[in-house]
């Protein structure tokens, strides 16, 4: 019987996580430079990509990156203001745009319209676009970046929401933990990705992981959990605090 092919797992020092995973990413983004001349980088919000962005936005990664070439995405938005400090927009203007010239594509939420069902529908038009695909078509991201709440979601699919199969590629959706109201890419999307890097950071979340990469086998309860039916695309980079249960066979 062939073996279950396994995503594999970078455990990382959590002093070197920030500097490890932003090479990687830069160096994942330049091959798809070298390869077809573009890289379509999806980047995801919350706390643990800030440190990573600063990196890319400084020498010598931020001159190594050939930003003409790349456009950057969402993968989730909160249905806030850009000015609201828990946008992600603002997140990675503060730690990464603010530094970056050289004629980068920026793909926003535009989280100005009136609810958020209009700005997925907004962003998804802004997708199409991009990628010059109709109705019922969807994307091929390049890289994903994705993060993971200790509750197991990722990008903002939380759990039991009513967020699979839509045949979409955005959905609006709430974190049920505070209600607050999201936009994000969609599962089916997510996994047309050509390579998808999980970043988590922080013992909070090592229980959650040590399920993830263990028992855990229902994505409504665990939409992290997507990364399974793309394992050979997906690498997960997890800093030493986060995997001190996962058992590296
Ligand atoms: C968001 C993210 C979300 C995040 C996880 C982990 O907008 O919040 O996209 O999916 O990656 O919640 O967040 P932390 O990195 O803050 O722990």
């Amino acid at each position: 019987m062939a073996m279950e092919k396994k995503a594999s797992i970078e455990i990382v020092d959590e002093r070197s996580f920030a500097s490890v995973v932003a090479e990687e990413i830069a160096t994942s983004v330049q091959e798809f430079i070298e390869d077809t001349g573009k890289c379509s980088l999806v980047l995801s919000g919350g706390k643990t990509p800030a440190s990573i962005y600063r990196r890319l936005a400084i020498p010598p990664l931020s001159q190594q990156l050939e930003w003409k070439n790349i456009s950057l995405f969402w993968g989730d938005e909160r249905f806030v203001p850009h000015s609201d400090n828990q946008s992600n927009a603002r997140m990675v203007e503060e730690t990464l745009l603010h530094n970056i010239t050289g004629g980068v594509k920026v793909y926003q939420v535009d989280t100005s319209l009136e609810t958020a069902e209009k700005c997925a529908e907004d962003y998804e038009h802004q997708i199409r676009k991009h990628f010059g695909i109709a109705e019922g078509e969807l994307p091929e991201f390049d890289l994903v970046l994705l993060g993971m709440g200790s509750d197991g979601h990722t990008a903002s699919l939380f759990p039991d929401q009513e967020i699979w199969d839509s045949g979409k590629i955005c959905v609006s959706t709430t974190n049920p933990h505070d209600n607050s109201v999201r936009i994000s890419l969609t599962p089916e999307v997510i996994v047309r990705a050509k390579k998808v890097f999980f970043l988590v950071k922080g013992e909070e979340k090592a229980d959650t992981l040590s399920k993830i990469h263990g028992t855990a086998n229902d994505e409504k309860k665990y939409p992290a959990l997507i990364y399974r039916r793309i394992p050979d695309r997906v690498t997960w980079f997890i800093d030493t605090a986060a995997g001190v249960r996962l058992s590296m066979e």
